[in-house]
């Protein structure tokens, strides 16, 4: 797997804290060192001039001792007109001029590093001055150590172990804080792992801290949640089905056995009947659960302009009704909608109360505000208040229901629901003087925000 091997984020993070860490060190090291460098380089000025402030006079006023104070400088020597060296620090004493260059024509000072000056060790820079003598120019050379760019070696050496330590500290405490901050994800991706069908009710740690981590094991539990409830659904939903199916299929064999066993005896054209009946329920419940299926699926629907009156008064002009029927449909009842599903989710409310209904139904459209109502109501027994939701359920039939037509599938009103719920509406049963009222709400298209931006 390619995941494998990519790096985790704690080695990326923790390499470029290293990294960062290390070039800001290194910037400000720099920095420090120049600065170091230029100090010591300014003293090193101030060294030579004091030497020249000191021998100077000597030269001038005399006497001039053969032998010179050193003072902070490494070498001082004196030579007179003739290029003769009459005065030298100790460690010259005897020795030939360290150096032959002296100032140009328009300086009285000139400094060159050499590496190294005669009877001398290592680079230095040696600073030549003419003193002007009655007798001629004479010549006064100091020689100081060649300063580093750096200044002294204990600035560098203090400046790449800072560096080291505030590098080594910042990778240990980002490596730390990250193997901290991961590990609330590990758990998490552990569990996640661990979580099959089989163990869907349990649930990834949710830590204290990092609130990022914390909602995303909150949302991740929120998750598990609903495709928890979903399974259960689904697997309540499979359970009932199949005891659906399995109920008309018992009947028609039950039918078929017995016309095996006794043919001379059985009324063949009336038990084919029979076994048609259940091979039509089979049908209309396997197309039920199809519906069901595909809106389960929500899928995207049509949504075409349409005068919910017109829609409804066609229907009702279509289907032959046992009862009587009366309309109070409005004008202005604009929707959106898939209409063929809108037909379907009416023709199924319809069904019922044809199904439930005494004498008399009732069918009305009207405005109610953003909202466009559709009531069917029946005179009929009606629903318990107690049933009202679980008669929306699938397959769910209430007693009286089912023996007074062992036929539904139990499935209308689940099915209607989803429609509702797919365009936006809701769908319910409400209170009435007699019978049964279920209400339709879906949005009127001119509250829909499509409709307002044209
Ligand atoms: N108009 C009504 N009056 C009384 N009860 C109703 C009415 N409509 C539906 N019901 C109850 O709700 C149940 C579910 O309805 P439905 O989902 O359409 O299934 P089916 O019509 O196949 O029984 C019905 O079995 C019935 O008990
Ligand atoms: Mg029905």
């Amino acid at each position: 797997m390619l995941s494998r091997y990519l790096p985790s984020l704690r080695a990326r993070r923790t390499v470029a804290t290293a990294v960062v860490a290390a070039c800001v060190c290194v910037g400000v090291g720099l920095l420090f060192l120049l600065f170091t460098g230029g100090r010591e380089t300014d003293f090193a000025q101030a060294h030579v001039t004091d030497a020249w402030n000191r021998v100077v006079p000597l030269i001038r006023q005399g006497p001039l001792p053969p032998v010179l104070p050193k003072g902070e400088v490494e070498a001082i020597q004196v030579l007179d007109a003739h290029g003769r060296v009459v005065a030298s620090t100790p460690e010259l004493a005897g020795r030939p001029p360290i150096a032959t260059f002296r100032a140009d024509d328009r300086n009285v000072r000139a400094t060159r590093m050499l590496c190294p000056p005669r009877g001398l060790e290592g680079c230095m820079a040696v600073t030549s001055y003419k003193v002007y003598q009655p007798q001629g120019v004479w010549l006064l050379y100091v020689a100081t150590p060649q300063v580093p760019w750096y200044g002294a070696p204990a600035d560098l050496l203090l400046v790449v172990g800072a560096s080291l330590a505030v590098t080594t500290l910042m990778t240990v405490w980002s490596f730390r804080d990250l193997t901290k901050a991961t590990a609330p994800v590990n758990a998490i991706r552990a569990e996640l792992g661990e979580i099959t069908l089989t163990a869907l009710d349990r649930r990834v740690p949710v830590p204290a801290d990092y609130q990022e981590i914390r909602l995303l094991a909150e949302t991740v539990n929120d998750t598990l949640d609903r495709l928890e409830s979903a399974y259960t659904r689904l697997r309540r939903f499979t359970a009932d089905a199949s005891h659906e199916l399995r109920t008309p299929i018992t009947a028609m064999r039950t039918h078929l056995e017995g016309a095996l066993l006794h043919p001379k005896d059985t009324d063949w054209p009336e038990m084919t009947h029979a076994v048609l009946a259940g091979v039509d329920l089979l049908q209309v419940t396997a197309a039920d659960l199809l519906t069901l299926t595909n809106l389960d699926a929500r899928p995207l629907l049509r949504r075409d302009p349409t005068d919910l009156r017109r829609l409804v008064g066609a229907e009702l002009s279509r289907r032959p009704c046992r009862h009587k029927i009366v309309e109070d449909l409005a004008e202005n009842a604009h929707i959106e909608c898939d209409r063929l599903r809108i037909t379907r989710l009416l023709g199924n409310l319809l069904d019922n109360a044809e199904r439930h209904a005494t004498s008399r139904i009732t069918v009305s459209v009207r405005v109610e505000g953003a909202s466009v109502i559709l009531e069917v109501a029946d005179d009929g027994a009606g629903i318990p208040a107690e049933h009202r939701e679980t008669v929306f359920d699938r397959f769910a039939r209430l007693d009286a229901a089912r023996n007074r037509d062992a036929g539904g599938t139990g499935l209308g009103l689940a099915i209607a629901r989803e429609i509702a719920e797919a365009h936006g509406g809701a769908l319910t049963v409400e209170d009435s003087e007699q019978g049964a009222r279920f209400v339709l709400r879906l949005p009127a298209r001119d509250a829909l925000p499509s409709a307002r931006t044209g």
